[in-house]
């Protein structure tokens, strides 16, 4: 093993011990914001309507927190592959709503071209709106104006039979071809806040349950990211 690997092997498990304690500390300060948001919910009377909104915004977001902490516990814990027959065009409307708010504070219109009727795929409903959050949110970082994004799911038949798929488009900054390598490296990033994991968490995801993660891009012009399911 060449040293940089084996730095890079090493800042890993640093990493992974770090995250480990990371969540543990989390999940009880975030007990007492939870404990805090359901009083404030059972006094929901005294509050304003645009308050009651505020409260629902934060339960939501707290409860996809917990729900990260759980789906990073099972994967550490090594348990086995809870997974269920879903419907990717529901949980891709869930990922879009809640991205709704950077979606309007970025001026950024999307557009939705759905498969109707589509049969479900098994897979781990909070798993996949982790990978179409992971997604939506670089293709919304990619943009800087006039942006537009369109999310496609549609079926394709090829060698295994009939596929079902889920794309990205983004008329974003693009990657430059010196750089289409490493998007899928762990810490790499061009973000100044990026910690360069969002795609490496995404293949991770896909991979468990055989399905994979692909992309097209322009620089300058826009990216393209495309999930095939397995069938
Ligand atoms: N839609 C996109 N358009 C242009 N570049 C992209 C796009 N998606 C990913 N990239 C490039 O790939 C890099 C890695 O993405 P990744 O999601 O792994 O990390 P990040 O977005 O930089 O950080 P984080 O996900 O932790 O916020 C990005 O920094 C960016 O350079
Ligand atoms: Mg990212």
């Amino acid at each position: 093993m060449v040293n940089e690997e084996k730095i890079q092997e090493n800042k890993l498990r640093i990493l992974g011990r770090l995250s480990a304690g990371l969540i543990h500390e989390i999940r009880n300060p975030l007990s007492v914001i939870n404990l805090n948001l359901d009083y404030l919910k059972m006094n929901r009377e005294e509050l304003n309507p645009e308050l009651n909104d505020c409260v629902d915004a934060c339960l939501e977001s707290s409860e996809r927190i917990q729900n990260l902490i759980e789906t990073f516990l099972d994967f550490s814990r090594k348990t086995n592959t809870i997974e269920d027959f879903i419907s990717v065009n529901e949980v891709s409307d869930r990922a879009i709503d809640i991205m709704l708010p950077a979606l309007r504070k970025a001026n950024i219109s999307i557009e939705k071209i759905y498969l109707e009727n589509h049969s479900k795929v098994k897979f781990h409903p909070i798993k996949m709106l982790q990978v179409f959050i992971n997604l939506l949110s670089n293709a919304i970082e990619a943009i800087e104006s006039n942006g537009k994004i369109i999310v496609k799911t549609f079926s394709k038949s090829g060698k295994e039979g009939e596929n079902f798929y889920w794309e990205i488009e983004d008329n974003g900054s693009g990657i430059e071809d010196c750089n289409r390598e490493k998007i899928f490296d762990d810490f790499y990033t061009n973000k100044e806040k990026g910690t360069g994991f969002g795609l490496s968490v995404c293949k991770m995801l896909l991979d468990e349950y055989k399905s994979t993660l692909s992309f097209e891009s322009e620089f300058g012009k826009g990216t393209k990211f495309t999930i095939k399911f397995r069938s």
